[in-house]
This record gives C-alpha cells, structure tokens and sequence, in this order.
C-alpha cells in the first residue's frame, strides 16, 4: 500500500522511489491518494480509475492512482483540508465548497448560468474565460484544480409529493451542500435547505429528519436515495460543477515530462467522464422510473422567478455580472 510505501522509504528500506516529501526534488513518482465521496458505480470513479490505469502505463508504472470511493477518507471538506496539508493528494470537491476560498467559484455555480453540459465543458477548459481561477487556491491553501468534471443537471426530489410549484416546498427540509449559495438557492425556491454531508443524506431522509434532497439523477441512483425520496421534480435548477483537486507541492514535484503526461491523461478522463454522463443519465432515469420513481414537470417559471430575483441580488456586484454575463454569452 502506498502508507507502506512510505515507511519502506522512511526506514531506508526500499531502493527505488523514495522521493517522498523531498521538498524540490522530482518525484519519481508514487501512488497518490485520491478521495472521492462516490460510489464505485459513479462515473467520476470509472473515470479516475481508468485514468490511474493509463497514467501507470505511461509512465512505466511510477506514478499511480489509489481511489477511496464512498467517503472513506472523510466528507468533501474534511478531505479538501487533508489535501491542503498533504496527507492526501487529491480530491474531488463540488464548487460550493470552493466558494470561501475563492468567490468565482461560487459565481460558476449560479443557476440560470450554464445552458447545457456542453456549455459548461466549453467554459471549463476555456483558460481564457477562467483567468487564473485555477491556480487561485495555490498560495495559501497549496490546492491546484486540475479541471471540471460536470455534475449535471441537479433536481429537487422528496419522499411524499408529487408537487409542481415553489409553494409546494413550503416548509419541506431538502438536504443542500454545506454551501451558502446552495442554501441561498433552495430558499429562493421555497424550500427550508438544510446543510449536510452527502453520505448522510439517505439515512435523514428514512428516518425522517429531512423531506428530500436536490441532485443530478445518476447520484439520486448510486446513492439509492431513489428509495427513501422516490418523487423527483424536475427543477433543473442547476448545472453543478465538480473540481479534480491536486496537492500543489505533488503536482509542481513532477519533472516536467512526467506532468505533461499527467496532463494529457487528465484531458482524456474529462473527455471520458462528459462522454459517460449522458449516457448514464438516461440510464439512471430508466433505472429509477423501473424502481418506482415518478417524474413531475414543474412550473418552471415560478421556480426561474424566485432564482432570478436571488441572481439578481448576486449580480449587484460588478465582479459577479461581469464574469457571469462573460459565462452566459460565451460562444466558444
Ligand atoms: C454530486 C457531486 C458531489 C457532491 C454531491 C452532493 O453528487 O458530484 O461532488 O458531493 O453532489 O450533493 O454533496
């Protein structure tokens, strides 16, 4: 395993590979750590996977990747703090999270900003829209974000409905990330947000605690919350981004060779990851619909009335339009 990798090194065991924490030194490379709160049938699990394969093969097996699915090393902001430190190396961290850290984040997580997943990934990779986003989060928090993977289109769904309208939420407890702007977002949808960690949302919501939660539909599947809340409505009310987080001092550790391949490997796991979640969205929506969930159209303009009056209080500051207009008019 790689901690016992690390004390082979630190006990002058083993004779090759043992650059670790050899600050300035290229590391010849080892098996980075990688938390992702995700189960094994997630498509950004499929995607690190195959990329940890591709990386080992192209780089004669130093460099690696060991993926802890399922929030084994911890919540997204626990495992975020442990990349910063660097007991862990990466992380995938949705963009709400990132929103104390850097308010563009936030900004890139506005509803009513992206039109499709298309869109999003255009933006994503358009360094010149993104300005040094990036890079933002390096000094002081050590944290790189490689890129995007997308998170789809999230909808509201319960465990008694259906229901069509903003008023229909009324007092519901719907489960958000531990993020203003999501608590922001679903009060201004009529609901009464909760903050929670992903992990615990299932076990709230059978026991009563909580009245549903908002996602895209292939995490409504993997996380089984189609069981406890079976009523999805589609509010689409966000197109929800996740960043692929590295440890900065791992990431500029790399010889230079070694991170170009690193890179163009990590181009191909986004391309890989957008290509899946089409896919498996509908499959996801099939599966649910077989298990007994029902789908409801709602009043979508009702729900774009409360989301424009929160978007048009967020917009007050200049920054915020700015780069939000930028976004929503790009072309490419
Ligand atoms: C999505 C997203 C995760 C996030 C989760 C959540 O599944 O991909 O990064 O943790 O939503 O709602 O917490």
């Amino acid at each position: 395993t790689a901690a016992a990798a690390v004390i082979a090194c630190t006990l002058g065991l083993t004779a090759t590979g043992c650059t670790y924490g050899l600050q300035g030194t290229p590391e010849t490379g080892k098996t980075m750590i990688f938390a992702l709160d995700q189960a094994e049938d997630h498509p950004s699990y499929i995607a690190l996977e195959a990329f940890s394969d591709r990386l080992e093969d192209a780089t004669d097996g130093r460099w690696d990747i060991r993926v802890y699915p399922n929030a084994a090393l911890g919540n997204q902001q626990e495992t975020v703090q442990l990349v910063s430190e660097g007991s862990v190396d990466m992380v995938v961290a949705s963009g709400t999270l990132l929103e104390n850290l850097n308010r563009d984040f936030r900004t890139l997580a506005l509803p009513l900003l992206y039109e499709d997943i298309d869109h999003q990934m255009a933006v994503l990779s358009d360094e010149e829209i993104l300005g040094d986003l990036f890079t933002s989060l390096e000094e002081p928090n050590n944290l790189t974000v490689l890129g995007g993977f997308t998170q789809g289109e999230r909808h509201v769904y319960t465990k008694n409905g259906p229901f069509t309208e903003p008023d229909d939420l009324n007092g519901q407890k719907i489960r958000v990330q531990e993020s203003d702007l999501m608590i922001d977002m679903l009060s201004a949808m009529g609901s009464n947000p909760t903050p929670l960690s992903y992990a615990e949302v299932y076990t709230a919501i059978q026991s009563g605690v909580l009245d549903g939660a908002e996602n895209n539909l292939i995490s409504y599947m993997t996380t089984g919350h189609n069981v406890v809340a079976p009523h999805v409505a589609l509010t689409a009310h966000q197109v929800g981004t996740d960043y692929v987080v590295i440890n900065s001092e791992v990431f500029t550790g790399m010889t230079e060779e070694d991170r170009q391949t690193f890179l163009q490997e990590w181009q191909a796991t986004v391309d890989h990851h957008t290509q899946m979640w089409v896919e498996l969205t509908e499959e996801a929506a099939d599966d649910a619909e077989a298990q007994g969930s029902t789908f409801t159209e709602v009043d979508q303009q009702a729900f774009t009335d409360g989301l424009a009056e929160m978007l048009e209080d967020e917009l007050a500051d200049p920054e915020v339009r700015e780069l939000f207009d930028r976004i929503q008019n790009y072309e490419g």
